[in-house]
């Protein structure tokens, strides 16, 4: 992106009653949250430009997103990842292509702004901010997805169809999931500023009807399965079971290829030793959730300020997490980027404030403790000094 554009178009935080078409946040989350589509025309008035396309094929090309070119040519779709060298993009067609970059909340600091107004929905939820940039009849095709997303139209215009067909068939030989037989039922051409809820397993199909970006906020879907192995995964790092197998009355063995009945009969019993209880559950689901994904590295500052100076900075200017941080808490446990923290009475007030709001504003009353532990956050590059960029 530009820096102009990154200077010029600070984005301005909708007030929730143009994001949501005036409905409350928990009207919303009673009548369409996880049930049914709702479009919002104007949700964000005046929302466009934030990044333009150069700006978006720019963060294509860093080793550091994760991004994706999508093509029909002749009927078939064409898939290639990212990081992309410039020239690729030259070389593009007129039409009927485009590139998503996954995460730019956490490449493009202002871009983390958007999500802020969706903050009533709990941060363990929300997975990141995609956005894609299409000229004319780009897209990624029909299908569905197993997560909430917001689609807020960025530039130009995007013609979205919509279906609840239960027919979840896949195009075979395509490199992505393209339904075979999508059935729109609705079709809607968003504007700038105009934004789609979708809840999981809806099939739709997005096409641009001009040079278009799609600004997509996307929530984390949890499968009981991925839990459940994760959960196995975190017990092995806890577990400790005493003892070792014994037969000290091993008799004669007239079938040796036979598992005898006792030795069957202690290995159930060793298993039946592993156990794990609500606190187990806490811990892991604190760390899982709080987890960066594996490809989110952080920027510690080059000349970080001492302890002392820290804490002057810190009650002058305030603190913001890094767009990259994901904190969060549950009882008196804190969980900053997968790591467990204990955290004191008296600081629980201020922590949950900078997990709730994501800064810390000017004139907190800190005391030695809990500026060391932000000062150590600041050496990792959790968290910055000053309102956020
Ligand atoms: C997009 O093309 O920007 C949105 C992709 C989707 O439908 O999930
Ligand atoms: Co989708």
């Amino acid at each position: 992106m530009t820096a102009r554009k990154q200077s010029q178009h600070r984005l301005q935080l909708p007030p929730l009653n143009t994001l949501l078409g005036g409905m409350t946040p928990k009207a919303f989350l009673r009548n369409y949250w996880q049930k049914k589509p709702l479009l919002v025309r104007q949700a964000i008035p005046g929302f466009g430009d934030l990044i333009d396309k150069e700006g978006l094929l720019a963060l294509a090309c860093r080793d550091d997103a994760e991004s994706r070119l999508v093509r029909q040519r002749n009927g078939q779709w064409q898939l290639s990842h990212g990081p992309f060298n410039p020239s690729q993009f030259r070389r593009l067609p007129q039409r009927d292509w485009s590139v998503l970059v996954q995460g730019v909340n956490m490449l493009v600091p202002e871009a983390d702004l958007l999500l802020r107004p969706f903050d009533f929905i709990p941060y363990a939820r929300l997975d990141d901010l995609m956005v894609s940039f299409a000229p004319t009849g780009g897209g990624v095709g029909p299908h569905f997805d197993s997560y909430d997303v917001f689609l807020i139209q960025g530039i130009g215009r995007r013609r979205w169809e919509i279906g609840t067909q239960q027919d979840k068939t896949l195009v075979e030989e395509a490199p992505l999931r393209i339904l075979k037989h999508f059935q729109p039922e609705e079709t809607w051409d968003l504007e700038p500023g105009d934004m789609l809820y979708l809840p999981p397993q809806y099939a739709h199909n997005g096409v641009a009807l001009t040079d278009c970006m799609t600004w997509s906020v996307g929530f984390r879907a949890y499968p009981a399965q991925e839990m459940a192995m994760e959960f196995l995964n975190f017990l092995q790092d806890t577990l400790h079971i005493d003892g070792v197998y014994e037969d000290p009355d091993l008799k004669p063995s007239r079938h040796p290829g036979k598992i005898p009945a006792p030795m069957a009969r202690q290995f159930k019993s060793m298993l039946d030793k592993i156990r794990w209880g609500r606190r187990d559950v806490d811990a892991f689901l604190g760390s899982y959730l709080s987890e960066p994904k594996p490809n989110v590295y952080f920027d510690p500052p080059a000349r970080p300020p001492s302890p002392a100076g820290f804490l002057k900075s810190a009650t002058r200017r305030g603190l913001t997490l890094d767009p990259r941080t994901r904190l969060l808490y549950r009882k008196d446990m804190f969980y900053m980027n997968g790591e467990e923290i204990e955290v004191s009475a008296n600081h629980q007030t201020p922590l949950r404030l900078l997990a709730d709001t994501r800064a810390l504003p000017p004139g907190l009353e800190m005391d030695e403790p809990l500026a060391l532990l932000l000062h150590q956050w600041l050496c990792a590059g959790y968290l910055a000094l000053g309102p956020g960029r």
